[in-house]
């Protein structure tokens, strides 16, 4: 697990991103779990990943899947216990990778005892731990802002006559990060975690949390463009606060009071990399920061380039940037990116695994799993039920992991899962028989990744190229990708061809030859 280095140990790592309720049920109830996870970790040593992020574990009453969270010290019940996610940490470690769990600090459940409280009068001991304001003078909601749903972000409480803020759902209640005690409670929550071993957290809306004081009204959005805004509004003021970064700069004091030193990977949703790199800090605020404006980046060479050429020139020297494609929330890469095209889809997984800094994968990503139809009557995601427009509906990204061919692709034996299997022709076990599948492309990737890159964040270096082609250097490393459907020639030496994605490259005396949609690695 020691990288010999000295340093961090997610520099040139492979995080996974694992949806528990999606992985494996270990049961029969149709929900993925903890000991499902235990149960197939063999499948992650095998592909080599150094860490695992879990998507929400704590109690809930799951308005969003876990993303309510009433209880942050414990293990929701339908995924297990607390001595089942020690023995899955334990287990984990022994193969070598780490355990991260997802932390939820802009808001909590409605169904938490601190809300319960806050709600009950105005004078409770837990009221200003939530947002709190008075009808407008027209007698609607105190200001425009809206939810991830496109309704009022406030909902009246009858109890008391006052509104509170949920940026998400009604049943989601926005922490008030101007109180004190709140800062007292989480510093709390990541100790109880540390102590157990957990080795950091995602952190869910880490550019959430403080939410400007006034409660001014959001300035009208000018583009249809995710990362700008939804609904028409520019998320100014109850987002991206700059009070968030004292919040970090705390945290990180107690990460790193750790041995190791606990990673927090926040995610930061923002549009402008001058923003993501403030979440960096100083270095001492987040090791990791979600990079938004990579996963909407087009899948051309020029735009992959531009975003990745930006991002390092803006973050802080000495730091780590982190890419990822798919998640919980954005959909698959190979679907998104790669139109379910496989040859796509493995020069996407060269490019992850040949970047600086830490790759964040899906669960799926490696079979090249594909977004699912979910019909309407299937989904389970509230915030985007029906939804066609933006993200559109979630659950097309958080159906299960195909495993095999059998029913319900092998992930429960309930009859029927929580949401619909994909195609399970595309699973586990048949690309493990087929070293010529992604499956053990991936692999190779990920092999090649530790050998060459791990422990550091390689130097990265564009090399000239023409229209269609992307040419860099990262560490000793030299890797060419053809993001075209046009054959095309690179012109110059690359030195050994360690691996190739697509068809096979040619030299001649022009340079290399590659195939459309093709890629390699050179040293
Ligand atoms: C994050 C999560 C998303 C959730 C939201 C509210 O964006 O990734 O799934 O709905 O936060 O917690
Ligand atoms: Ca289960």
């Amino acid at each position: 697990m020691n990288n010999g280095t000295g340093r961090p140990w997610w520099h040139g790592a492979v995080l996974y991103q694992l949806y528990v309720r999606s992985w494996a049920d270990s049961n029969g109830d149709g929900y993925g779990d903890l000991r499902g996870i235990i149960g197939h970790l063999d499948h992650l040593e095998w592909l080599g990943v150094d860490g695992i992020w879990l998507s929400p574990t704590m109690p809930s009453p799951d308005a969003d899947w876990g993303y309510d969270v009433s209880g942050y010290t414990a293990v929701h019940p339908e995924l297990g216990t607390l001595a089942d996610l020690d023995e899955l940490i334990a287990a984990a470690g022994q193969r070598g990778m780490r355990v991260l769990l997802d932390l939820v600090p802009n808001h909590s459940s409605s169904a938490h005892p601190w809300f319960v409280d806050a709600e009950s009068s105005r004078t409770s001991a837990h009221r200003d731990y939530y947002v709190w304001a008075d009808p407008s003078p027209s007698g609607g909601p105190p200001n425009n802002w809206l939810d991830m749903t496109g309704a009022p972000a406030w909902t009246l409480s009858q109890q008391t006559g006052q509104y509170y803020l949920h940026n998400f759902l009604p049943a989601q209640p926005d922490l008030n990060w101007w109180e004190p005690a709140v800062h007292e409670e989480f510093q709390r929550i990541l100790d109880f975690w540390f102590d157990r071993g957990v080795a950091g957290f995602r952190i869910d809306v880490a550019h959430g949390l403080y939410k400007d004081a006034l409660l001014r009204d959001n300035p009208p959005l000018r583009e249809d463009n995710p990362l700008h805004g939804r609904f028409g509004l520019r998320p100014v003021h109850n987002f991206n606060q700059p009070e968030v970064h004292g919040v970090y700069r705390d945290w990180r004091k107690i990460a790193d009071s750790y041995t190791p030193p606990r990673l927090l990977l926040g995610e930061t949703w923002v549009s402008e990399l001058d923003e993501l790199a403030k979440y960096y800090g100083d270095n001492d605020e987040l090791q990791l920061a979600f990079n938004f404006p990579f996963v909407f980046a087009p899948f051309t060479a020029g735009g992959l380039a531009a975003v990745v050429r930006r991002t390092l020139s803006r973050l802080p020297a000495g730091s780590c940037p982190v890419w990822t494609a798919s998640n919980h929330d954005v959909g698959r890469f190979a679907s998104r990116w790669c139109d379910g095209d496989e040859q796509r889809t493995r020069l996407a997984l060269l490019l992850l695994a040949t970047l600086p800094g830490t790759t964040v994968l899906y669960y799926g990503d490696e079979i090249g799993m594909l977004d699912v139809d979910v019909p309407p009557e299937l989904q389970r995601d509230e915030m985007t039920l029906g939804q066609t427009e933006g993200q559109g509906n979630r659950d097309r990204a958080r159906t299960p992991m195909q495993w095999d061919a059998t029913a319900s692709a092998g992930f429960t034996t309930a009859a029927r899962p929580w949401l619909p299997a994909g195609d399970a022709a595309r699973n586990v076990a048949a690309q493990r028989d087929d070293p010529g599948s992604t499956l053990w492309l991936c692999r190779e990737l990920l092999a090649l990744r530790r050998a060459e890159l791990g422990g550091q964040v390689g130097p990265y270096e564009e090399l000239e190229a023409t229209d269609g082609l992307w040419a860099y250097r990262c560490g000793g490393l030299t890797v060419l990708a053809n993001l075209s459907g046009r054959a095309a020639i690179w012109p110059g030496e690359c030195g050994e061809i360690l691996l190739a994605a697509g068809a096979e490259p040619g030299r001649s005396p022009d340079g290399i030859a590659l195939g459309p949609w093709s890629g390699l690695i050179a040293r």
